[in-house]
């Protein structure tokens, strides 16, 4: 009796884990086709500014991506193409404005988005990835030593002849550049700029409007996989755990001014000049969120340090984005030395002049290179741009230290000489 009963719950477990008929199929496509069903049960929505939005209707997911202006209907594999699915032509000259039609759930694809790839690690699906565009460059240990096993795919740019002018964009060319995926069987490929590819989808939480937006492309990742419910959780809880740092740094607000420079270096070794630069929406709203300010207004360049001193004179918190040159082309990442000379401060009359600049005196200078690879990829680019608690944590870190912080995710103290947290595929523990 008791064997039987045992032998019926499990037959029963089993039975639960089929998909209903007709549901969209996690892992593959589905084998008949019902014209009434929801096949996606499971929904996302963009709540956020995140810059994308998605609509459900029967067995095709309409996603519309605002920043790269493209259009992606998605169809469940094993039912017919909507009828008013209108791919762009592979050929089409058009600039920007695809629509790019795909059937899901993914299996096999290609990288050439590290936010893309930490999306499908966060939903545990690295398992997707089978080929990644041959400059494409991850922090992930983990992801950094899936790719070392394989394939790099390279771009292919039409000849000259199929360029032509577009007279109605002031003489823009209009060039094609497609991801070769001939002679593989990957699906379509990850960017982070909408291509002249049918076979590409790009992934921009880098220009969304505020950190909660950043983290929903988690949502529009899962897409392509019919893994909705997965990537409503995890947002769920970058979300829940967003609110309450939002709301303990709301109760010890220390409106800290915060601003964006760098210095020009040029490959001679030249400082041609600074640089006050224009936060990002996003960087501006995530400050607001922990209490700071971010310092507002254009992109300004100085030839000179004293007017860039001036025009930093009130600001609490410095985030460099300098680069260090390479003699032979590429760059490197700047330590603190390098931003006392870029800066001007490591003579004793720059340092005298610059005495009275608040970051300065409080050690607040950062930078948000703190997880890089030995190629110079940052983690800046890949999980910083989903994990928006994370982000948060940093900056209420940031903004409750008048002397400098370490305890930071992803920014980095430079006067505190912090270094640089240099991750490979060593890394890895599994
Ligand atoms: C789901 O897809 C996989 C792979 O295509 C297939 O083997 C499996 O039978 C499908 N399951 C259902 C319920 O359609
Ligand atoms: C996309 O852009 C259009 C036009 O600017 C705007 O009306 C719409 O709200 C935007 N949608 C998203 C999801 O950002
Ligand atoms: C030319 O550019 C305009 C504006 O960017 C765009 O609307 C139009 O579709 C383009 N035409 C072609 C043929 O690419
Ligand atoms: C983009 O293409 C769609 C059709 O796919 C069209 O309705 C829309 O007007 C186009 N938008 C722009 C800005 O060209
Ligand atoms: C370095 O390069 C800049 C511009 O590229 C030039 O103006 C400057 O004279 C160069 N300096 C030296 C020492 O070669
Ligand atoms: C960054 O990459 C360049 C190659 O482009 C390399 O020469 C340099 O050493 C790297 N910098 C660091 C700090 O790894």
């Amino acid at each position: 009796m008791l064997l039987r009963a045992t032998l019926s719950a499990g037959a029963i477990a089993a039975l639960c884990l089929l998909p209903a008929p007709g549901a969209a199929n996690e892992s593959g496509c589905v084998s008949s086709f019902d014209a009434t069903r929801d096949y996606f049960p499971d929904k996302v929505e963009s709540k956020y500014g995140s810059g994308f939005d998605i609509r459900y209707t029967g067995n095709a997911k309409y996603i519309r991506n605002n920043i790269s202006g493209e259009s992606y209907v998605l169809y469940q594999c094993g039912t017919p193409m909507p009828a008013d699915a209108q791919a762009t032509p592979a050929n089409s000259l058009q600039v920007g404005n695809w629509t790019k039609v795909a059937e899901v759930p993914g299996t096999r694809v290609a990288l050439d988005s590290a936010a893309a790839s930490a999306a499908l690690e966060l939903l545990g699906l690295q398992d997707v990835v089978a080929a990644s565009y041959e400059r494409f460059l991850v922090t992930s240990p983990c992801m950094q030593k899936r790719l070392a096993g394989l394939p790099r795919i390279q771009q292919s740019q039409d000849a000259q002849a199929r360029r032509r002018r577009n007279s109605s964009s002031s003489g823009r060319l209009a060039r094609r550049v497609a991801y070769d995926l001939a002679g593989s069987d990957v699906q379509w490929t990850f960017t982070t700029y909408g291509m002249s590819d049918p076979r590409s989808f790009a992934v921009n939480p880098e220009s969304a409007t505020d950190l909660l937006g950043k983290a929903e492309w988690i949502k529009f990742v899962a897409a392509f996989f019919n893994r909705e419910a997965e990537a409503n959780r995890v947002f769920g809880d970058i979300e829940r755990s967003y609110s309450a740092t939002r709301e303990r740094l709301a109760a010890q607000a220390t409106r800290r001014t915060v601003g964006f420079a760098r210095y020009n270096k040029v490959a001679n070794g030249t400082v041609l000049g600074w640089t006050v630069e224009q936060p990002d929406a996003w960087v501006v709203s995530g400050l607001a969120d922990a209490g700071m300010v971010a310092h507002a207004g254009p992109a300004t360049s100085f030839t000179d340090t004293a007017g860039f001193r001036d025009a930093t004179a009130n600001w609490d918190v410095l985030v460099d984005s300098s680069i260090e040159p390479l003699a032979r082309g590429g760059s490197t990442i700047p330590q603190w030395q390098d931003l006392l000379a870029g800066y001007g401060l490591s003579d004793s009359a720059g340092a005298r002049g610059a005495k009275t600049l608040p970051y300065l005196a409080a050690s607040s200078i950062y930078r948000s290179d703190l997880v890089s690879s030995y190629q110079n990829a940052t983690d800046y680019d890949e999980h910083l741009q989903l994990r928006a608690d994370l982000l948060l944590e940093d900056f209420g870190h940031i903004a409750a230290a008048p002397s400098g912080t370490t305890a930071t995710t992803w920014y980095r103290n430079m006067p505190l000489n912090v270094n640089v947290n240099w991750v490979s595929a060593a890394d890895c523990a599994s």
